[in-house]
């Protein structure tokens, strides 16, 4: 890593000349001048910060810079972090040279430096649609819903990111901040670019090499932290179990979603399990939209006795058929409410759809309207809910001259309300000890733990994709939801899509779209959502490992080790560009991101509607077919034609899949399952199996159990498989177990 001189030195140079010229000779005018510059050049000094790191837990380094607020994405989340997992990492040392990371509070606000070398790549700031690579992006991080563009506008715009050298970055402030990731260059840097004449030099580039990530936080201080790696997937780790972890959601919540219609009547969810049923599509949860209240838009929260007479009942005829209920709100509230006059003081100045805002962070609302939830939903039985619309649109939600009771700005009110949501829903069921697992549109830095995954009204499949590659940068779960399609071949490709995501769900609050909706690819979309119920134990052991150890189970390309591929391109020269149509030619992005890695051994390339074959990029080592255990490359591009009924997977030499038997519900709270272990390749390999009641939050007590599935050559050379006991005292939930090795 490279080193510089004292920045402060070098920016007040000019002055410093200045002065040590008019000490020789100094009349009166410019002793007075003197004096004036002493005092501004010492306010700056004042002002200007070497940032001293600490570290606040194993690989975490933390500085506080100026002032910082009182109320800060971390302070909003208030989630222990998973000091045990951090300390199973490996140190790497601070991961870079602190005299290269500057920060100064000038005129009320933060400016952040930090260093970049020239090969660096970075990912992250949070859930980004179109682009993977940030390094070149200009964004302002601000909570809302995605409007098309990667500017920072989004349902998770973190202030964390990652870079390729191995080492993660996260301000924690509750504000718009402005990055400028790799963009602008200093006068007084020790790798400026150098000047090149456009008239002579083919290379000059309307981008020339930036050497630092800079940040303006409209705040007079902020606390920053640093991850170390060694690998960017370490960091990425750090940062999730510094922020407590991903969640562990219940079995259930793995399983099939199905969204019903916002006017549905309890006989037509009645209805439509049934049909589910019948037609043998598997299905775990059925989820409400706003017609379940009596108002919507603003909401009651109260059941509408029409459509809904015994919601009881409802719910545990359902129960009774492995079916759990979600319920849609949004946290406006209606004034005929029963909520409406008791938290009315509590309120935004503003309305949101005429409806009452409600101030989460005092004690004043935070009981009594949870405690209604809890009331009136989940001691009935209520699995969950979907938090919608706590994330934007500007037009529609509170503007930033609104004003709060407890004092909290409305900009940190929005960047925040997405956390504050999810944490106080959550603790409802956490003291229930049961667990839940909900969606929500917006969430924030520090808001790993919480058992939702986001979800939008954008509709880009291929940009869905993306966005579940930058999940795994950002702490946070993210669905490519199924709503509709104009085509089978889409319906198919979209479903497809969500079995390979951390929510199996199709969102038919509009559609009315059945998973036979198109009798086409009916019995392909049957079988993938079958796969998705046979592949149950991979999927609770990868959320498991994300829980205790911080690894996304869905993540980008960029995060594993032997994958050369996909550095980006930084800048473009004159002789590439097109000068009548761009003449200041844009940078040109190799991008890797349309195909992803699920879980410890899976890479996933989904197929689009229209394509008949794709590329898929092959980290180094062997690759494996999933569905023929064919070998299909090694380290390199191969194209596929996979066909429609299937969704590229392939595996990595030696991976080890553990599945169970086809079911239309997952198994419930401690019931007994069979294993079947997939072995793919030649290689000797070991997979981890986690297992416990899937239900409750006993495992926070050590109620679990870790399994080696563990494969090795036999004397006589054969493959051959074990299955390590539980340990002493932990539950054991396995039947049944068999081994297929795919590759033979
Ligand atoms: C939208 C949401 C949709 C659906 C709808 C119901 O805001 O994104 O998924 O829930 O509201 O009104």
């Amino acid at each position: 890593m490279r080193g510089t001189g004292n920045y402060l030195n070098q920016s007040h140079q000019p002055i410093l000349l200045f002065l040590h010229m008019l000490l020789f000779n100094p009349p009166i005018g410019v002793r007075k001048m003197l004096i004036f510059f002493l005092c501004f050049n010492l306010s700056l000094t004042i002002n200007a910060q070497q940032p001293t790191w600490v570290e606040e837990a194993p690989g975490v380094w933390k500085t506080i810079i100026g002032k910082p607020d009182a109320f800060d994405l971390l302070k909003a989340a208030e989630v222990p972090a998973r000091l045990d997992g951090l300390e199973k990492l490996s140190a790497s040392g601070f991961p870079l040279e602190k005299t290269d990371i500057k920060a100064e509070v000038i005129h009320g606000q933060t400016h952040l430096r930090f260093p970049l070398e020239r090969e660096e790549q970075l990912f992250g700031f949070g859930l980004n649609f179109k682009t993977v690579h940030q390094r070149g992006n200009i964004l302002r991080l601000h909570v809302d819903h995605y409007g098309g563009r990667d500017n920072g506008r989004t349902h998770a715009p973190v202030p964390f990111y990652v870079s390729s050298l191995g080492y993660g970055v996260f301000i924690n402030a509750a504000r718009y901040m402005d990055i400028y990731a790799g963009t602008g260059s200093r006068r007084d840097s020790p790798n400026a670019p150098e000047p090149r004449d456009r008239n002579t030099d083919d290379q000059w580039s309307a981008r020339p090499y930036s050497d630092a990530v800079e940040v303006l936080i409209p705040t007079g201080g902020v606390e920053v932290y640093l991850f170390e790696g060694p690998t960017p997937l370490d960091a990425v780790r750090r940062y999730n179990l510094f922020t407590g972890g991903g969640p562990l959601p219940p079995r259930w919540g793995l399983g099939f979603v199905q969204r019903v219609p916002r006017l549905f009547s309890e006989e037509d969810v009645m209805q439509e399990v049934k049909d589910f049923e019948n037609r043998g599509f598997p299905l775990d949860v059925v989820g409400l939209e706003p017609g379940w209240q009596s108002k919507s838009y603003p909401n009651t929260f109260v059941w509408d006795p029409g459509r809904f007479p015994d919601p009881e009942g409802f719910i545990s005829t359902l129960k009774g058929k492995g079916v759990r209920v979600n319920l849609w709100v949004n946290p406006y509230i209606s004034p005929d409410s029963p909520l409406y006059e008791k938290l009315f003081p509590y309120t935004a100045s503003h309305t949101v759809w005429a409806g009452i805002v409600p101030d989460f962070t005092m004690d004043e609302v935070i009981a009594p309207y949870w405690g209604f939830f809890e009331k009136e939903h989940v001691k009935i039985g209520v699995s969950g809910y979907k938090v919608d619309e706590v994330d934007g649109y500007d037009q529609w939600l509170w503007p930033d001259v609104a004003k709060f009771p407890s004092g909290i700005s409305a900009e940190q009110m929005r960047q925040t309300y997405g956390l504050l949501v999810q944490k106080q829903s959550a603790a409802i069921f956490h003291r229930r000890n049961q667990r839940t697992f909900g969606l929500v549109r917006a969430s924030n830095g520090g808001g790993t733990s919480f058992p939702y995954v986001l979800y939008n009204d954008y509709y880009n499949h291929r940009d869905f994709i993306t966005a579940l590659i930058n999940s795994g940068y950002a702490g946070v779960l993210w669905t490519p939801e199924a709503r509709a399609s104009k085509t089978a071949e889409e319906w198919l490709r979209r479903m497809q899509t969500v079995v390979f995501s951390p929510m199996a769900m199709i969102n038919a609050w509009a559609s009315g779209t059945k998973p036979w909706s198109f009798p086409e690819v009916e019995e392909e979309v049957k079988a993938m959502a079958m796969l998705r119920m046979q592949m149950m134990p991979y999927w609770y052991s990868e959320f498991a490992k994300y829980h205790f150890e911080g690894t996304p189970p869905f993540r980008g390309m960029n995060l594993e080790t032997g994958f050369s591929f996909g550095t980006q391109k930084l800048t473009m020269s004159d002789s590439e560009a097109d000068l009548e149509t761009n003449p200041y030619a844009e940078v040109v992005k190799k991008e890797i991101k349309d195909q992803y890695m699920a879980g410890e051994s899976l890479l996933v390339a989904p197929m689009f509607e229209g394509e008949e074959e794709r590329k898929v990029i092959l980290p180094e080592g062997k690759w494996y077919d999933f569905y023929t255990g064919e070998m299909v490359g090694e380290g390199e591009e191969i194209t596929v034609r996979p066909g429609l009924s299937n969704i590229p997977v392939f595996v990595k030499d030696g991976g080890i899949i553990p599945m169970t038997t086809p079911s239309l519900h997952t198994s419930g709270a401690g019931e007994k399952y069979d294993l079947i272990i997939r072995h793919y390749g030649k290689k000797e390999g070991s997979y981890f199996l986690y297992d416990d009641d899937g239900e409750t939050f006993d495992y926070e007590k050590g109620d679990y159990s870790w399994r080696e599935l563990k494969v090795v050559h036999g004397e006589d050379g054969r493959l051959q498989g074990t299955v390590s006991h539980p340990e002493s005292g932990k539950p054991d939930y396995l039947g049944k177990i068999s081994w297929e090795f795919m590759s033979p």
